[in-house]
């Protein structure tokens, strides 16, 4: 019997309805369309795509922080559903967000914080507890007396460490980071990247890691997904990736990345036509009014994703194989 991927997502799909102006009427925007991955234990996705792809919207689903519009979320081969749904799987899956700033009370304790979810799911006496989370501290390299500081009093790759320690405090199976180093200075982020490599071999961790910068997953994911307008347009194992990107719209992102400017948060993709309003998609391939190569079917036929090498890619005209 083959064993179940720890994860894995048929056809997910999340549709919010918006306004464009405060007397407009609703209209549809498929923020997550219809998404497919699938994610052995141990390995590391790489989920990456610009600003405003619906990266963030993923990784709501799969923390349960949003109903999926359509489609299916399955852990170790069962499906979830249903309103006990976010605090069942709390336990196995926990989020490492960008900003720790935001989602840490700034005037709780780290003590107060890492303890919390703990708390919530009524895990160990106080005393417990309290042994619990200086060992985690040890554990994401902050110093005991951490425990008494507020984030407030902190450097920012500090606080990060905290929300790492809140997030591994529970001994989930899964961690959705999502841009967890993109808030960071250069220098912070390779610690932080360093830190989540080394907790990854020492608890067997699963993780989706989320980036706007090809780059960054570079030396973490295993297998890369490219998010564009709510799709995966090239799914592939990452040294394959990296080696040669089959889809127009990772070689542009890894072209973008080849040059890089720390000044810019967000790599500069040459792709001259702006992203498309999700609100109002392009006709066909979404990506063909950007594409170097679309071509007349391009603009009239979507394409399905197809079997490429050791994964996927939805494009009628893939870059040639160079190796
Ligand atoms: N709660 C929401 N209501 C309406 N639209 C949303 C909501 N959350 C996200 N969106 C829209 O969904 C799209 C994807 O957003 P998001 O998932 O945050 O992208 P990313 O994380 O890749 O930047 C964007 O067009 C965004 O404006
Ligand atoms: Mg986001």
């Amino acid at each position: 019997m083959t064993v179940p991927p720890i994860l894995e997502l048929k056809d997910l799909a999340k549709t919010y309805q918006v306004r464009q102006g405060m007397f407009s009427p609703k209209l549809p925007l498929k923020a997550v369309d219809g998404v497919s991955l699938s994610i052995p234990r141990g390995e590391t996705l790489g989920l990456v795509g610009e600003s405003g792809c619906g990266k963030s919207t993923l990784a709501k689903l799969l923390l349960g922080l949003e109903k999926p519009t359509a489609g299916e979320i399955l852990v170790d081969g069962v499906a979830v559903s249903g309103a006990s749904w976010r605090k069942e799987l709390s336990r196995r899956i926990q989020p490492i967000f960008q900003d720790p700033y935001s989602s840490l009370n700034p005037r709780k304790t780290v003590r107060r914080i890492v303890a919390m979810p703990l708390e919530v799911h009524g895990i160990a006496t106080a005393h417990e507890r309290a042994r619990m989370v200086e060992e985690i501290l040890d554990v994401v390299g902050l110093p005991r007396r951490a425990a008494d500081s507020t984030p407030n009093q902190m450097s920012g790759g500090q606080r990060q460490r905290v929300a790492i320690a809140r997030a591994l405090v529970m001994r989930p199976e899964i961690v959705i980071c999502d841009e967890p180093t993109s808030a960071l200075d250069v220098s912070v982020q390779a610690q932080i990247l360093n830190l989540l490599l080394e907790l990854r071999r020492d608890f067997g961790l699963t993780y989706v890691f989320i980036s706007h910068n090809l780059a960054v997953v570079e030396h973490l994911a295993d297998r890369v997904a490219v998010m564009y307008l709510g799709r995966i347009v090239e799914d592939r194992p990452a040294a394959e990736v990296f080696a040669g990107p089959r889809h127009p719209y990772t070689r542009a992102l890894l072209e973008s990345v080849l040059t890089p400017d720390p000044a810019l948060g967000v790599p500069d993709t040459r792709l001259g036509a702006v992203f498309p309003n999700p609100i109002d998609p392009p006709s066909g391939c979404a990506f063909h009014p950007r594409c170097p190569h679309a071509a007349e079917r391009c603009r009239g036929d979507a394409p399905a994703p197809k079997a490429d090498g050791g994964g996927r890619v939805a494009c009628h005209y893939p870059i040639e194989r160079t190796a």
